[in-house]
């Protein structure tokens, strides 16, 4: 009996567990097929208008990612706050997906999530964000299409101290059994050991052509 418990528990969460990354699969999937391609050139006119369309919407993604992050830290404390970290699980970036016809990201170099790692495209705009904000550079949003056809835009993500206590030192920064939390949820984790001013990521959103006026 015990042993037909244990294995009706098996089951269940390989299904639960293959569903889930199959529901991962079609978000990271969505925007990387055909419709979402630019047929376009980049105008001064189309980067200007998407800047702007980039801005309104990172500005909405980052207001409610710091805004829940922030309480639930003062709520609960990185253990309150970690499940308000994926920005996937927000309502909020499936409707400003609808309304502006965008995919979202975060993308990162040294990733918790891996679904967040970049491509080799990605990672040269991010190394040239990496090279000029050592410089101590300014470094700026911008819209490009890329060699396959992509309109996207990018915007630098500049750690501050209130990512410490979850990206800082895992010696000073972040308590013992976060660190434990952190490493049993991303057991492939890379993103510690960042200090204040460090670039940790960026945003990039990609614009639908076919819908986009
Ligand atoms: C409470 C802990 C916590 C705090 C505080 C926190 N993060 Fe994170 N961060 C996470 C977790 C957990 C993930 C993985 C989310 C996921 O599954 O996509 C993450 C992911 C990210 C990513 C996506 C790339 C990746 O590594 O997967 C970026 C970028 C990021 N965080 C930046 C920041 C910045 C900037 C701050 C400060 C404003 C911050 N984080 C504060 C826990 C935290």
């Amino acid at each position: 009996m015990k042993n037909t418990f244990q294995l009706i528990a098996v089951i269940v969460m390989t299904v639960m567990l293959t569903s889930c990354s199959f529901l991962g699969k079609n978000r990271i999937n969505e925007s990387d097929d055909s419709t979402w391609k630019w047929s376009g050139t980049l105008t001064q006119d189309v980067a200007a208008t998407h800047k702007s369309t980039g801005r309104t919407v990172l500005k909405a993604s980052f207001l409610t990612l710091t805004g829940k992050l922030s309480s639930a830290m003062v709520e609960g404390g990185v253990q309150q706050a970690m499940k308000y970290c994926n920005l996937q699980a927000y309502p909020l970036t499936d409707s400003l997906s609808k309304t502006y016809h965008v995919s979202i990201k975060r993308l990162a170099a040294k990733t918790r999530n891996p679904a967040n790692a970049m491509g080799p495209f990605e990672k040269e705009i991010f190394d040239t964000y990496d090279r000029l904000n050592a410089q101590k550079e300014s470094i700026m949003d911008q819209v490009v299409l890329t060699k396959d056809n992509y309109l996207e835009y990018y915007a630098p993500i500049i750690l501050t101290n209130q990512c410490l206590s979850c990206h800082g030192n895992p010696d000073s920064d972040i308590k013992a059994e976060d660190l434990a939390l952190i490493n049993s949820l991303y057991p492939a984790d890379m993103a510690t050991g960042f200090k204040p001013g460090d670039l940790r990521g960026m945003w990039r959103i990609r614009f639908m052509p076919a819908r986009q006026k």
